[in-house]
């Protein structure tokens, strides 16, 4: 691999901000993404609140609700038996971004009169998006225009715009015509599988709509689901200008506006503040979704912008206390790590029923569904942050168990299959050589669980919760293998899928039956915990779910005697049974404009070579390293590492991390520029449809696991870090057990510092160091 340079930065680089002071008509849907706010329930993407007059270069108009979806049916030209019969899809919800100006008559929008100055930034220390025009219209009036828009973390349902405008060289009117917009309709379908199906009808109908004294209101009703969705907006106006304010409201189709006119002497600003709340049936009791509304509005009216502004700036605080990571000396990767865990903060549900999409709240790709993403790329990152997010994660998984029960039942198993992509639990998806088969979710849930647990120390999860997951997840292995003659007893997992999404359905995937093999051992183990530590709650469990100590001592036999496919004579684990003996891709061949392969090759032709989308038995190396020697995983990366063509976003972070360890570290590097920035550089060319959410928290492993080195063994952590040439130094902070511990690397060692709790015994390499309160220690 050659020596990885950045390439032309898309944004200037700044450490606590993206920003642009000039506007791109050709990128504007690229941007919308990466300019998105949200909550982890709103979503909204970056889009201009005038909206998008550009004559080249697209739009999609963003807001999504965490959770929130339709159901359509599933056409499928030639069906069978267990797939699935419908699709959900989280919706664009009503748009109520929407506020327009005239100066004079005149309206604003970047493509008319002149833009003198533009700017824009999403700021994340303090959590909201701004944008400072200066503006002439066609008539000569200049204005200066700014717009802060803010999705406050600490409010579920609310979200809210200051719009401010100043007469810079004339006397007049200005109008501010704020408004909502009912009738959206979804993405349209393309040909990229990686978009989603769209659909042709509206989404969402109307029931009603209507302006109150205090705010406008709107009711719609999803076509499927039959979910209610109550939007309203209010408004606030200051101005400093004494004249009478003329104050309209309108009522259109499906649009309501409030229109604003005002008297403006030279040097006047007013300023117009907007509150939306998005409330719906799917999270409450329909009844009480107009009074809710009102709370929530009358909350915003009574605390205003500027208390919530600085609201989010503590929460914030609070936030990049616990999970900053700082790089010195390579502003594009400081920009990026931060901006990767800003918006993962963002778009990740925190009310135990939502999950965190591969697109987070930021688009439409692969719509809105929650993957095995959440547990082997997400979960770490919060899980060592802000580890109350990663309970509420796993508990999304526990209020769906029963649903993945049901999906086991279909598919003939017992116990409880978790759907490759879903919104509300149920299996989404409609191609199941690279869905349904990937049953390796099953024992990424029971990996996330157990790490989670580990980090934590939160027993009650377990006893409460995560049993159930594993034990009903165990059965379900314990059911679909068995122990095959063939391969002298040894059991077999056969006909699945593994995170490779090049090689489908094959026998025995290698990081299937390693994951699994640590599911059933940890799902033992936590059994008997129960019974020892908690016999109440393990009887009580044991017989709701009818588990016997026969079901139980076959996962252990199982475990110890999981057959992982080896290939003698390479000295390798082979991915499948099948895999080694397939022809290698050409790659030579292939010019760069067939990548990614899944654009441009049936899938079986794909199939048919050995060649990876993404990391997979190197991903086992990482996750399950000490089953591996050094020697091992280089010999496997070194064969691996070349056939992998990294199509999927998720592969190059596990890539640099191996890497790392096996003392690569330009590769580390290169592949963690590559993951970090993502999206900030539009690697993959769909950014505009949503931001890689598992990538931007596979780059936060990439330090943290990759160059830091961190491991947890036998319930302590490790740290090995190395330090790349290109940096003076990094530092990040790990919760652990209630502790907060920073690491600093640089040109002369390791710093660890205890910020939080009273002591902590870690490991750095092979020698213990126990940490006290504030008493950094140099290795
Ligand atoms: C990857 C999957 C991933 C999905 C959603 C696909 O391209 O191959 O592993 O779960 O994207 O991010």
């Amino acid at each position: 691999m050659k020596p990885y340079e950045h390439p032309e930065p898309l944004y200037p680089y700044a450490d606590w901000s993206l920003g642009e002071d000039t506007y791109d008509d050709l990128n504007n849907q690229r941007s919308e993404s990466l300019f998105a706010t949200g909550n982890g329930y709103i979503g909204m993407r970056g889009n201009f609140e005038e909206g998008f007059h550009g004559s080249e270069g697209t739009s999609v108009t963003g807001n999504y609700l965490n959770g929130f979806y339709d159901s359509e049916p599933i056409v499928y030209p030639e069906g069978a038996y267990g797939y699935p019969s419908r699709n959900q899809a989280m919706l664009n919800v009503t748009n109520a971004q929407i506020i327009q100006l005239r100066v004079e008559g005149e309206q604003f929008h970047l493509n008319r009169g002149r833009v003198l100055s533009y700017k824009r930034e999403l700021d994340m220390k303090m959590g909201y998006l701004l944008r400072e025009v200066d503006w002439e219209s066609p008539a000569g009036h200049q204005v200066r225009i700014r717009i802060r828009r803010l999705v406050p973390l600490a409010h579920k349902h609310l979200a809210a715009v200051d719009y401010e405008v100043t007469a810079l060289n004339f006397e007049g009117t200005v109008t501010l015509s704020s408004a909502m917009d009912g009738r959206i309709a979804q993405q349209e379908a393309t040909d990229d599988p990686r978009l989603g199906a769209g659909s042709a009808l509206p989404s969402l109908i109307m029931e009603s709509m209507e302006h109150s004294e205090k705010f406008a209101i709107m009711k719609q009703r999803t076509r499927h689901t039959q979910f209610a969705l109550v939007t309203a907006m209010s408004h606030g106006l200051s101005s400093n200008a004494g004249h009478e304010v003329a104050v309209t409201g309108k009522k259109e189709e499906e649009r309501l506006t409030v229109e604003y006119a005002v008297p403006l002497l030279k040097g006047d600003s007013t300023s117009l503040t907007k509150y939306i709340s998005y409330h719906t049936s799917k999270d409450y009791p329909e009844a009480e979704l107009f009074e809710r509304t009102e709370q929530v509005l009358g909350m915003a009216a009574a605390t205003g912008f500027e208390a919530l502004l600085q609201e989010q700036t503590a929460f914030l605080g609070e936030f990049w206390r616990h999970a900053d990571v700082e790089i010195n000396g390579d502003p594009a990767l400081q920009q990026g790590i931060r901006f990767n865990a800003f918006q993962l903060l963002q778009s990740v549900g925190r009310d135990g029923l939502t999950n965190i999409g591969a697109k987070g709240l930021t688009g439409e790709g692969y719509e809105g569904h929650y993957f095995w993403d959440t547990e082997m790329y997400m979960l770490p990152f919060f899980t060592y942050t802000q580890p109350q997010i990663s309970r509420s994660l796993l508990e999304f998984r526990y209020s769906t168990l029963d649903k993945a029960r049901e999906r086991a039942a279909v598919m003939s198993q017992k116990g409880a299959l978790y759907p490759w992509r879903t919104i509300d639990g149920e299996e989404n998806s409609s191609y199941f050589p690279a869905g349904t088969a990937q049953a390796h979710i099953n024992a990424d849930i029971a990996y996330g669980i157990k790490q989670y647990v580990l980090a934590t120390g939160d027993t009650e999860f377990l006893v409460s919760k995560g049993a159930e997951i594993l034990f009903e997840t165990s059965r379900f292995w314990v059911d679909l293998g068995h122990f095959n003659p063939a391969k002298g007893g040894a059991f077999c997992i056969d006909a699945v899928t593994g995170p490779d999404e090049y090689t489908a359905i094959v026998n025995n995937n290698a990081y299937t039956n390693l994951m699994v093999q640590d599911q059933l051992n940890y799902a033992y183990q936590t059994a008997e915990l129960l019974r020892s530590e908690y016999p109440d709650q393990f009887k009580q469990l044991c017989s709701r779910i009818n588990l016997t100590d026969e079901e139980m001592k076959v996962w252990l036999e199982a475990a110890n005697k999981m057959f992982v496919p080896y290939d003698e004579e390479l000295d390798i684990y082979a991915q499948d049974d099948t895999f080694l003996s397939k022809q290698k891709w050409d790659f030579e061949n292939t010019p760069a404009d067939k990548y990614p392969l899944l654009l441009h090759f049936h899938p079986l032709v794909i199939y048919r070579h050995q060649v990876l989308k993404q990391a997979d038995l190197v991903l086992a190396m990482f996750l399950l390293g000490d089953k591996f020697t050094l020697e091992e995983k280089v010999r496997n990366y070194n064969y691996y590492e070349p056939l992998t063509t990294h199509d999927s976003s998720l592969s190059p972070c596990i890539h640099s991390i191996v890497s790392a360890e096996i003392g690569e570290l330009e590769n580390a590097y290169s592949y963690f520029d590559r993951t970090v920035r993502m999206d900030l550089d539009d690697i993959n060319k769909n950014a505009k449809d949503g931001l890689h959410t598992a990538a931007m928290a596979g780059s936060w492993m990439s330090i943290v696991n990759g160059f830091g080195g961190m491991r947890l063994i036998d319930g302590m952590l490790v740290f090995n870090p190395v330090l790349p040439k290109q940096w003076e130094s990094y530092r990040f902070k790990i919760v652990n057990q209630g502790a907060l511990l920073e690491i600093l690397v640089d040109g002369e060692g390791v710093q660890y510092t205890l910020l939080e709790g009273e002591s902590i015994t870690i490991k750095h390499k092979d020698r213990s160091l126990t940490l006290a309160w504030n008493e950094p220690v140099r290795a």
